[in-house]
């Protein structure tokens, strides 16, 4: 689907507020970049996160990352919306790691804002390796 046609689905102002919120509490010694992500499930769950930085910085745990935890915490089930912002309330782009996570919990029917307008997943990952390259390997193997 035309990702404007089903980013009408949702309130958009309301997931960037939370997103908004959660910039506050994110823990930014290092970068003192605050990062709040916001979702939105198939039933309707609202999922949040915001990053988590580390003094090993390849540790760092971007919002995402709280975001997917908190998903899967929380019964699991498919992401349908999502947004991340700034400290400054501006919409970013997720870095290409968590674009796969993304990827794996709402594949290509996930409705993403960016900067440029709202796209659906599978243009921001095109040809996304993921849990169907799996299940078709396992198959071919086992003929
Ligand atoms: N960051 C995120 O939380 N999500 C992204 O998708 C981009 C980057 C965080 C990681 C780090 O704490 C800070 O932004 C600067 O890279």
């Amino acid at each position: 689907m035309n990702a404007e046609v089903a980013a009408r689905d949702f309130d958009w102002e309301d997931l960037r507020a939370h997103a908004r919120e959660m910039t506050t509490k994110s823990y930014v010694p290092y970068s003192k970049y605050p990062v709040g992500a916001a979702g939105v499930t198939t039933d309707g769950r609202l999922v949040r996160g915001c990053n988590v930085e580390n003094a090993g910085y390849g540790v760092t745990l971007c919002a995402e990352c709280g975001l997917i935890s908190e998903l899967v915490a929380t019964g699991g089930g498919r992401l349908a919306a999502f947004t991340c912002v700034n400290g400054v309330g501006e919409v970013i782009m997720p870095c290409g790691r968590c674009r796969q996570l993304l990827w794996e919990h709402g594949g290509a029917q996930l409705v993403i804002e960016t900067p440029a307008g709202f796209r659906m997943m599978d243009d921001i990952l095109p040809q996304a390796f993921g849990p169907q390259d799996l299940d078709d390997y396992e198959e071919r193997v086992s003929q």
